[in-house]
C-alpha cells in the first residue's frame, strides 16, 4: 500500500474509498512548442503522485500532503469567493483543481484527500501535473463526473495557470494522461491529437542540477509573448503555421532567435519520431534541441549545459535539458546512471556547483485508478 493510502487511515480514521495515481514526466524532445500548437514527444515516468480519496457527509474538501506533513481545507459552498492568496503554495495546485472543475453542484459531497508523491519536486519533472492530474482523475471518479482526457487535462492546467498562477501549457498533463509502458507520446496541440511511438532506447538517464531558477516563471511568460509576437509579425495563427525561411527573411534579433527555435524545434519532433518508428539513433537530434534551447530561446544555465557536456563526454548518445528549462533537469541517452555518476559529481564540484541528482526513469502508465 502507498505512503498516502497508510496515511489516509490514519489522519482520517477510515478507509480511502479509492487510490489513485498520476505520474510525472520528462520530454523527450519538443520543447517550448506546446502554447505555440506545435508538437511535444514526452513520456510519462515512473514517479507518481498518488491520491487516496474518500467522500465526506458535509461540504468539506480536505488535502493533505505527506511529503509536506501540511494540510489545506476548504468548503465547496464558498468555491466562487475562493482565493488563492489564502492558501498555501502546493495546495492552490490542489484546490485550483475543484476551483477549476467549478461546477460542484449542491448535492455534490465534500472530500478527504491524502496526497505522496515521489516525483522531485520543483525540478522540471511535472510534479505539479502530477498533482493536479492525480486529484482530478480521483474527483472524476469519486464524484462521477464522466470527463475525457481532454477534459481532465485542461482542468489540471487551469488549476495550475489559473489559480496557482504558474503559466503552463498543455504538454505535462496530457503527458501524465497518456503515458503507457514502453512508449512516448506524440502530442500534437494544434489538433489535439496524441498518439504512442515506441521508445526503446536504452536506459533513460535524468540528471537533476537541483537549480531552481528564482524567475524562472518571468521567463516563461516572456518566451511566450516572444512567440506571440513573433506569429502575428508573420501573420500567422501560431509559429506552427511559420516556416524557417519566413523567420530567417522576416523577423530579426531576439524575436528572430525565439521563432527560429520553436519552427525547428517542431522539425526535430518529426525526425525523432520517424527515426523511432524504424529504430534508429535519435541523440543527435536530442543535441540540436539543446543547442537551439541554449543559443536562441536562451533557457539553459551552465549547471544544464554541464550535465549535458559530462554525459555526452562520457558516452551518452545524446542529452538535452527537459521541461521549462533555467534550472531543473537534463535528460541522457545511451549510457547508465552508473556510468554517469561519478564524472557528474566531480565536474558539479569543480565547477562549484550543488551535487547532482541521478536516476534512471522508464516511460509508464499514464494517470488512472491504482485500486
Ligand atoms: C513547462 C510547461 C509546459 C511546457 C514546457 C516547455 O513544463 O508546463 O507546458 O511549455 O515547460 O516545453
Amino acid at each position: 500500500m502507498s505512503t498516502a493510502a497508510e496515511r489516509f487511515s490514519d489522519l482520517v480514521g477510515r478507509h480511502p474509498e479509492g487510490i489513485w495515481g498520476a505520474p510525472g514526466r520528462v520530454n523527450l524532445i519538443g520543447e517550448h512548442t506546446d502554447y505555440n500548437a506545435g508538437l511535444a514527444l514526452p513520456f510519462a515516468i515512473d514517479r507518481a503522485t498518488v491520491v487516496a480519496a474518500a467522500r465526506r457527509p458535509d461540504r468539506t474538501v480536505r488535502v493533505y500532503s505527506t511529503n509536506l506533513d501540511e494540510q489545506a481545507c476548504a468548503n465547496l459552498d464558498e468555491l466562487a469567493d475562493w482565493d488563492p492568496g489564502e492558501f498555501v503554495g502546493w495546495s492552490r495546485y490542489a484546490l485550483g483543481v475543484l476551483w477549476a472543475i467549478k461546477l460542484p453542484p449542491p448535492g455534490l459531497p465534500g472530500v478527504d484527500i491524502v496526497v505522496s508523491s515521489d516525483v522531485p519536486l520543483r525540478s522540471g519533472l511535472s510534479s505539479s501535473a502530477a498533482l493536479t492530474v492525480g486529484i482530478a482523475v480521483a474527483l472524476d471518479d469519486i464524484w462521477g463526473l464522466g470527463l475525457d482526457r481532454q477534459e481532465i487535462a485542461k482542468i489540471a492546467q487551469q488549476a495550475e495557470a489559473g489559480f496557482a498562477g504558474t503559466p503552463c501549457g498543455l504538454m505535462d498533463q496530457l503527458a501524465a494522461l497518456e503515458g503507457k509502458p514502453g512508449a512516448a507520446v506524440l502530442i500534437d496541440f494544434l489538433s489535439l491529437t496524441t498518439e504512442l511511438v515506441p521508445l526503446e532506447v536504452g536506459p533513460l538517464v535524468v540528471l537533476n542540477t537541483r537549480v531552481e531558477h528564482a524567475n524562472a516563471d518571468g521567463a516563461y511568460a516572456d518566451r511566450r509573448r516572444a512567440c506571440e509576437t513573433a506569429a502575428a509579425r508573420l501573420g500567422v495563427p501560431s509559429l506552427r503555421q511559420a516556416t524557417l525561411t519566413q523567420v530567417e527573411q522576416e523577423l530579426n534579433g531576439q524575436l528572430q532567435k525565439r521563432a527560429r527555435h520553436v519552427v525547428t524545434e517542431n522539425e526535430r519532433v518529426k525526425q525523432t519520431v520517424a527515426r523511432l518508428r524504424q529504430n534508429a539513433a535519435v541523440g543527435d537530434l536530442l543535441v540540436s534541441s539543446h543547442m537551439s534551447l541554449r543559443d536562441d530561446y536562451e533557457v539553459s544555465c551552465p549547471e544544464l549545459d554541464l550535465a549535458v557536456e559530462t554525459a555526452l563526454a562520457n558516452g551518452a548518445t545524446g542529452a538535452r535539458l527537459t521541461g521549462a528549462g533555467l534550472g531543473g533537469c537534463a535528460i541522457a541517452l545511451g549510457t547508465g546512471a552508473d556510468v554517469l555518476a561519478v564524472p557528474l559529481s566531480k565536474a558539479f564540484a569543480e565547477a562549484g556547483f550543488r551535487p547532482p541528482e541521478l536516476f534512471t526513469v522508464s516511460p509508464s502508465r499514464g494517470a488512472g485508478r491504482l485500486a
